[in-house]
Order: C-alpha cells, then sequence, then structure tokens
C-alpha cells in the first residue's frame, strides 16, 4: 500500500524534495541550490536546466535515500518560485531563452509605458495585481521582442509559455501535459481572478498569443503522471500551487481573517479572505489563495523582494557571517535602538512602495558601529518591511487575526522576537516549518483521499512558540517612524 506523498519545492534559489508520511510528517528530504545569473543591472535569470535536473535529482535522492520506490508514492504536489517565467518550444520542450525570475526589472520601463497609457486600474480590476515587471506578463513580452524568431513562432502556435509549475509539469510528463493551476495562474497578469479564465483584453494589451498558455486546474486536480522512467513507475501529479500560496495552505490558515508570513527569499505576508475578492487602496494585491472543487479562496498579500536574500548578501556579498545561522548570537546583545537602518532595495521595493527604482542603503552608521549592529539592521530590515505590510493591511480595513511564520528566518528567534514587537502582535511559529512543502503534500492528499477537508487539515496544525510584543508603543512609533524616513531619504536617492 502506497505511504508517502512527495513534495517538490522549487524556490528562488534551490530546488527541495520532501516525503511526508500520511500524518504529515516529515520521513525524508534532499534539497539542492542553483546559480542565480544576473546579466546586467536589475536582471535576474535561471537556467530552465538547472531548475529541472535539481528537481529530479532531490526527487530521486529523497527516495533512493530511503529506498522508496514509485509505488509507494500515492502523489506528488509541486510548489514553486512564481511569477518567472519561462518559454519553450512546444516540439523539442526546448526552452528559448534562460528563466527570467520573478526579481528581474528589466520590463520595468515597458510597464511604465503602461501605466502612463492609463492601463493600470483595468489590470488591477481584473487581475488584482500591479503593473509592475515582477510579474510574468511583461516578462514574456520581453523574451517574445528580444529572441530572434520568437514573435513568429509563438503566432505560429509553435511557443509554450508557463511559470515553474507548468514547466516542471511538462518535464515530469515528458511533455504531455500544459497545465497550471489556479494560484499560479493569478500572478501572470493575464488571468481574470473574478472570471477564472484567461482574459482576451489582457491577452490583447500585452500582444500574447492565447496558443502560448496553459490549461487552469484547481490547486487540487488530476495533472497527469509521470513519466515511468523517471522513478521506474507512473506517479500520479495531484496538487499544485506557487509556494506562498503553498505556505498559507501549510499553516492552515482556512479561515478568512489568517494570515502568514514566509521568510524565504522574499517574506510574503498572505491574509485570507474567504470568498471575496477585496481591492486593496494600498498597493497590496488580490490573489488566488487555493481553489478547491472549482472555488476560489481569495487573499490579500503583500509582497517584499528581499528578507533571507539580505541575509545571503551578509554572508555571501559581504562575508560578515560564515552562515546565516550565526545572526541570531552575534545580535543578541544588540539594542534595538542602534541607530542603523539597512533599506534592502537590491531589487526595487516592492508593497507598499512598488518602486523599480529604488536601490539599497545602509544609514545611520557611527564609528561604532560594526558587524553585529550592521546584521541585526539586516534583520531588523525585515520586521520593518512587515510592519510595512501590516500598516498597509490596516489601511484596507484588515487585521490579520493570527499571524503565523514560516521559512529559514523564521527560525531565528531575535528576528522573530523582533518582529511581534514592531508589529505588536502576537506572532505564532509551527513545529513543522517545512509549510511550503506541506501545502502541496495537503493538496495531493486531498485529491488523492488521504485527507478528506481543509477542516481536518486545520487540526493538524501544532505551534513551536508564540512570540509576544514586549515594546512599549512609544519606543514602536519611534522605531518604525525612523524607518519610514530611510524609506523616503532611499526613493528620493534614486528616482
Ligand atoms: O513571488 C515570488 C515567490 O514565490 C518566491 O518565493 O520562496 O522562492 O522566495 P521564494
Amino acid at each position: 500500500m502506497s505511504k508517502y506523498i512527495l513534495s517538490i519545492d522549487q524556490g528562488t534559489t534551490s530546488s527541495r524534495a520532501v516525503l511526508f508520511t500520511k500524518d504529515a510528517q516529515v520521513y525524508t528530504a534532499a534539497q539542492q541550490e542553483f546559480q542565480q545569473y544576473f546579466p546586467e543591472n536589475g536582471w535576474v535569470e535561471h537556467n530552465p536546466d538547472h531548475i529541472w535536473q535539481t528537481v529530479i535529482s532531490s526527487a530521486q535522492k529523497a527516495l533512493a535515500d530511503k529506498q522508496v520506490k514509485a509505488e509507494d508514492i500515492i502523489a506528488i504536489g509541486i510548489a514553486n518560485q512564481r511569477e518567472t517565467t519561462l518559454v519553450w518550444n512546444k516540439t523539442t520542450g526546448k526552452p528559448i531563452y534562460n528563466a527570467i525570475v520573478w526579481q528581474d526589472r528589466r520590463s520595468s520601463e515597458y510597464c511604465k509605458s503602461l501605466r502612463d497609457a492609463g492601463h493600470s486600474e483595468s489590470v488591477n480590476d481584473k487581475t488584482g495585481l500591479l503593473l509592475d515587471p515582477y510579474f510574468s506578463a511583461t516578462k514574456i513580452r520581453w523574451i517574445l521582442d528580444n529572441v530572434t524568431g520568437a514573435k513568429e513562432q509563438a503566432a505560429a502556435g509553435e511557443l509554450a509559455f508557463g511559470t515553474v509549475d507548468t514547466y516542471l509539469l511538462w518535464q515530469l510528463t515528458n511533455g504531455k501535459v500544459h497545465k497550471t493551476d489556479a494560484t499560479n495562474a493569478s500572478r501572470t497578469l493575464l488571468f481574470n481572478i473574478h472570471k477564472q479564465c484567461w482574459d482576451e483584453e489582457l491577452l490583447c494589451l500585452f500582444d500574447i498569443p492565447a496558443s502560448m498558455l496553459p490549461e487552469v486546474m484547481d490547486s487540487a486536480a488530476d495533472f497527469g503522471v509521470t513519466s515511468s522512467e523517471l522513478f521506474g513507475g507512473e506517479i500520479p501529479i495531484s496538487g499544485i500551487a506557487g509556494d506562498q500560496q503553498a505556505a498559507l495552505i501549510g499553516q492552515a490558515c482556512f479561515e478568512e481573517g489568517m494570515a502568514k508570513s514566509t521568510y524565504g527569499t522574499g517574506c510574503f505576508l498572505m491574509l485570507n479572505t474567504g470568498d471575496k475578492a477585496l481591492k486593496s487602496n494600498n498597493r497590496l494585491l488580490t490573489t488566488i489563495a487555493y481553489r478547491l472543487n472549482g472555488k476560489p479562496t481569495y487573499a490579500i498579500e503583500g509582497s517584499i523582494f528581499m528578507a533571507g536574500a539580505t541575509m545571503q548578501w551578509i554572508v555571501e556579498g559581504l562575508k560578515l557571517l560564515e552562515h546565516a545561522g550565526e545572526s541570531e548570537a552575534l545580535v543578541k546583545g544588540v539594542p534595538l535602538d542602534h541607530g542603523v537602518f539597512l533599506v534592502p532595495s537590491f531589487t526595487g521595493l516592492g508593497a507598499p512602495y512598488w518602486d523599480a527604482n529604488a536601490r539599497g542603503a545602509i544609514l545611520g552608521l557611527t564609528r561604532d558601529s560594526g558587524i553585529s549592529t550592521i546584521v541585526a539592521a539586516a534583520l531588523q530590515s525585515v520586521g520593518y518591511q512587515t510592519k510595512d505590510l501590516q500598516k498597509a493591511m490596516e489601511g484596507d480595513g484588515l487585521r490579520p487575526s493570527i499571524l503565523r511564520v514560516d521559512g529559514g528566518m523564521a527560525n531565528n528567534n531575535w528576528a522573530m522576537a523582533f518582529l511581534a514587537n514592531i508589529l505588536g502582535a502576537s506572532v505564532e511559529r509551527p513545529t513543522l516549518t517545512e509549510t511550503t512543502s506541506l501545502g502541496v503534500a495537503y493538496l495531493a492528499g486531498l485529491q488523492s483521499g488521504v485527507y478528506e477537508s481543509t477542516a481536518q487539515l486545520a487540526t493538524m496544525w501544532r505551534c513551536d512558540r508564540r512570540f509576544e510584543p514586549t515594546m512599549s508603543s512609544d519606543e514602536r512609533n519611534d522605531l518604525y517612524a525612523k524607518w519610514l524616513h530611510c524609506i523616503a531619504q532611499v526613493t528620493l536617492a534614486n528616482n
């Protein structure tokens, strides 16, 4: 009898495969990092083959480590870095360009021209998104405009577009399946989140042929089966979600008003708004949290581009630490009001500022600022940015009833204690922080009958630690006012 669910979590800097037991415990996991390419200022690319090879070798390793066979696997779930854009030839399966990563800013001028032409409102009405290079459509447009012959091939129906889930599904099924799920579709700028279909007017606006687009499915659905040579037998692929939505599901935020914040490469705060697609007046995104049995559940999302990636820069760029995990011990004695602020707008600022031109800065340095102060400022920048999102949500009349945290940085107690303090709200960390992988294991498990309902999944969530605010509101307001002052300086300096 099959015993495990295999989750694939294809993230921005690494690919991970996790085998879960039916009672949602991690049985084994394997992970591989891959190279980032920065061909020009503000550009970020991945080699599609690296994405695929790291996924398949992690998955094969996870199985081999415990001598698990294809027939032991009930189903596969896929979570993925969202928005990242791939275009490939339908016959050869070969990508015609590198994957253009969600962080890439190359289409900012194009986005500006669309905003200047007055398209912002109608695009926001239909998609819940903003005209920002973050999303897929303007990246597709760039590929069609810049790769020789691409426009003609696209017009002839020879090219396929996909976010990373779609590309992996194509590879896993040996080119048999061209599908995505509603959460991933909702990040493309081409999907009408109210009508639940690709939007003809948007396809026309971005000049993208409908023949390039995958079929949009529920998040728990029969997506196809793996090609048998990959794992020595066919395995059904039964769940797909963008990684942030997957984390929301893994955190069991199924009730309206529940929210989670994931600290991976970036930080993504999502608040479940139930069956209502609420429109933000504060430049937050409206997105699909998940779609089950044809019924979409919506969320409001604040997206920050640099969280763990800031720590990666501290480790790899500045070489201040050997490993991000050392940061907690290093900053322990640092007072919270040390006066140094790191604004990590290395690739612009996301929500609620959406300033593609902003670049990073460290402000407030004095002669006694040392490594520990800069590392503390880096960790605090994540708290301050989450506060920006909280403020924007409050402006929209939304206050999370619960904030659940996950992702690598959620393990840093100092950073999470600061987060609770600067938010003035309690923050909950689950015992199982593999929430992204868990979320798609849940989806695959729902589809294959391992789990009955989201209500059952909600009972499986366990709290590891709850962080309560201890800071006075005067101190909180003072620190946050200084942060906003730094943001203003950074935005002014680069525009
Ligand atoms: O929207 C981008 C997001 O999906 C990337 O997630 O975990 O790779 O930082 P992550």
